[in-house]
């Protein structure tokens, strides 16, 4: 049997944790009881609800009643955007975001906007980042909300989200971060950001999917999107998917932990990758800046190849992802790609690698070797002359 692909796409999801797994094996079998019971099996399930909470707090640095536990990034982004817009839309129907936001941001605010509100939507400068000037320029009288992610999944700019909060904080307008990306990654103090509402998806950090988080300040509110019994302090009903949130938990604890002994193995091997990359081929680019970036995310723009060929061709030894598409009518650029105003004959090749704790030194000089081949032959193909 052929060994799986070399995995560097953990921007994408990652791999259960075996710390985790071991942690949520008895609430799979023996603890299966709900929280909401008050027999012990309730009890069990509830103790272990508020533990996670506890790890979840944190390493945010907030305080449990502070986290709401939900579906993942989608459901957080969700709740914030809608549920804000719905509260305060007797104040205000104006909201202020990127354009290189995740689809679970845009997608609400489009929605918003079809109902509506009015969305500003910021451009990026060339590294991906959002400039706070332009932050403070956008608010108007009738702003509500500003929502920019913390970190972008496809190059891993890093936004100066504190900054932007003290923008946010002068103005009286409430701020929210998608963190979906960061949380685990780089650290994600919420009073250190100064954010209003943080937004964590479990299976970006080695927990299960389908299990994430909201960070909501004390004494914010928002209104609710899902209706039903009191569960979460009646912020988010629903039965709580006690599993998936002791799993989170304890990747919130394994997060911390590595945290500390900062992000060095990520780095040197993302690093490592690039620089096999640009010692074997000529015509490419490094998107983003590296002292900005997600410290395990490398986003590469190969001249005169497309992204999606790329992959399919080295599919079978190398996962990683495109930034760009190519279709029957053109080449369609993913928003983030377009954004950061690539020149279009490196767009097109823009893939993403994003390494991970398992990631090793022999997979990276692997991979590097498999991706030069391959945008060689590609190139040798489109231009046999080169
Ligand atoms: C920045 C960002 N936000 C939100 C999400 C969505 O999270 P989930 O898959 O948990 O709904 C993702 C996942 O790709 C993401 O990268």
């Amino acid at each position: 049997m052929a060994p799986d692909p070399i995995y560097l796409d953990y921007n994408a999801t990652t791999p259960i944790d075996p710390g985790v797994a071991e942690a949520m094996l008895p609430f799979l079998h023996r603890h299966f009881g709900n929280p909401s019971s008050s027999h012990a099996y309730g009890i069990t399930a509830a103790q272990a609800v508020s533990a996670a909470r506890l790890q979840v707090a944190d390493l945010l640095h907030a305080k449990p009643d502070e986290i709401v536990f939900t579906s993942g990034g989608t459901e957080s982004n969700n709740m914030v955007i809608q549920g804000l817009a719905w509260r305060l839309a007797s104040q205000g129907r104006h909201i202020i975001t990127s354009l290189v936001e995740h689809p679970a941001v845009m997608e609400p605010c489009y929605s918003l906007e079809r109902r509506g509100f009015c969305v500003s939507y910021l451009p990026v400068d060339g590294k991906g980042r959002v400039d706070p000037e332009t932050v403070s320029s956008a608010i108007t009288s009738e702003t509500i909300l500003i929502t920019i992610m913390h970190a972008n999944n496809e190059v891993g700019a890093i936004q100066p989200i504190a900054e932007i909060a003290a923008v946010a904080r002068e103005h009286g307008v409430l701020l929210h971060t998608d963190a979906a990306q960061s949380v685990g990654k780089i650290p994600t103090r919420a009073d250190e950001l100064g954010v209003d509402f943080l937004s964590l998806a479990g299976h970006k950090l080695y927990a299960p999917k389908g299990i994430g988080a909201l960070y909501i300040r004390s004494g914010r509110h928002l209104d609710r999107l899902i209706h039903g019994a009191s569960h979460e302090s009646g912020r988010r009903a629903g039965t709580e998917n006690v599993l998936g949130i002791v799993g989170l938990g304890k990747a919130c604890e394994l997060a911390a932990e590595r945290l500390e002994g900062g992000h060095g193995h990520s780095q040197a091997l993302r690093d490592r990758l690039w620089e096999g990359l640009h010692g074997q081929l000529p015509d490419l680019r490094r998107n983003g800046d590296p002292e900005t970036c997600l410290p395990n995310t490398l986003s590469v723009s190969f001249r005169g190849v497309d992204a999606a060929t790329l992959l399919a061709e080295i599919g079978d030894r190398v996962a990683a992802s495109a930034g760009a598409a190519c279709h029957a009518e053109g080449v369609e650029l993913s928003a983030v790609v377009a954004a950061m105003q690539i020149p279009m004959d490196y767009a097109m090749g823009t893939v993403r690698f994003s390494v991970g704790r398992p990631t090793t030194e022999a997979e990276v000089d692997t991979a590097v070797q498999v991706v030069s081949e391959a945008v060689q032959r590609l190139r040798e193909v489109a231009s046999p002359t080169r």
